[in-house]
């Protein structure tokens, strides 16, 4: 089925049907944000099941309750998705929430609270790969075609949550000041300890080494790809195929050159250089 057949669109955005309604999106839209909440915000396969697994951890003190008791996507469930409004009642404060909106689509509420945001960006070289696979194995996401073809929708945007370079712009460009923190994935497979320990402090918590150790060996890739709860293994096969590609699926960086030729890579980085031209913020990543 085409990506139009699948999607629902919302403020110029296709959004997937299996997890999206018109009801789940009026529920975001009159979402009451509280001052202690805190949203993991990405583009898609950018980490935000990773997120999902470190903040709960953060908030609960390294208690591993969370990660062994609940889904994913109820632990820290995402304020688009009909999943929301089924949950939100058990969600103890302070309450983890994900998001692949825009900030632009933000509720009122967002802006009067002083909710705190964890913006994940990764390598979108990285993130086109980890995606194109994610569209086989994932039933309700348009076959991505060849990985050329997947390539021009991906700097296109003809893909669900858009274009990736109008997410970074908007989340870079929020004026949110000490509200918002910005992390890579890069620098999460690098040194996950630092990460976790500047994201404790930035959410209040004061965690002694051992427990931010902890929380880190329990994000690990390896142990999270052999937790039902995060490994989305208690989706049914229907919807996401795990035979096809996994959903924890290499967990590297860097995997775009097993992929790009050099001509897509010529063409993706002179793509995204052009849409980043005027911005007043740089990206991390060399895009040659
Ligand atoms: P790959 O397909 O490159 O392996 P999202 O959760 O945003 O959909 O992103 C999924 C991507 O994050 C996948 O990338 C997945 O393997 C990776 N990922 C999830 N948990 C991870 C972890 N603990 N360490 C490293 N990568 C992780």
């Amino acid at each position: 089925m085409s990506l139009e057949e699948l999607s629902l669109q919302y403020k110029g955005l296709f959004l997937p049907r299996e997890t999206h309604s018109e009801d789940s999106l009026q529920f975001v839209h009159e979402f009451k944000f509280e001052d202690d909440d805190v949203l993991s915000v990405t583009y898609p396969k950018s980490g935000t099941t990773w997120m999902q697994e470190v903040v709960p951890l953060i908030l609960n003190d390294g208690d591993l309750t969370p990660i062994q008791t609940i889904p994913n996507w109820d632990r820290s469930p995402w304020l688009e998705e009909t999943r929301l409004s089924i949950v939100v009642d058990k969600l103890k404060s302070p309450r983890a929430l994900t998001s692949h909106f825009l900030y632009e689509l933000m509720p009122a509420s967002f802006h009067q609270s002083k909710a705190k945001v964890i913006y994940v960006m990764r390598n979108p070289k990285d993130i086109a790969v980890s995606f194109y696979y994610f569209h086989h194995s994932a039933s309700f996401l348009e076959d991505p075609g060849t990985f050329e073809e997947f390539l021009d929708k991906f700097l296109e945007g003809k893909l669900v949550f858009g274009k990736w370079t109008d997410h970074i712009k908007s989340w870079k460009n929020a004026k949110l000041r000490d509200r918002i923190i910005y992390i890579t994935y890069e620098e999460m497979k690098e040194d996950l300890p630092a990460v976790v320990r500047s994201l404790s402090s930035f959410l209040g918590k004061n965690l002694s080494d051992e427990v931010i150790h902890k929380i880190a060996h329990h994000c690990s890739f390896d142990v999270m790809k052999n937790n039902p709860m995060s490994n989305f293994s208690l989706v049914p096969k229907i919807y996401i195929d795990h035979e096809k590609s996994p959903f924890l699926r290499k967990g590297v960086t860097g995997d775009w050159k097993n992929h790009f030729t050099s001509e897509q890579l010529r063409r993706f980085c002179s793509t995204i250089k052009k849409e980043m031209e005027g911005e007043s913020f740089t990206l991390p990543w060399s895009l040659d």
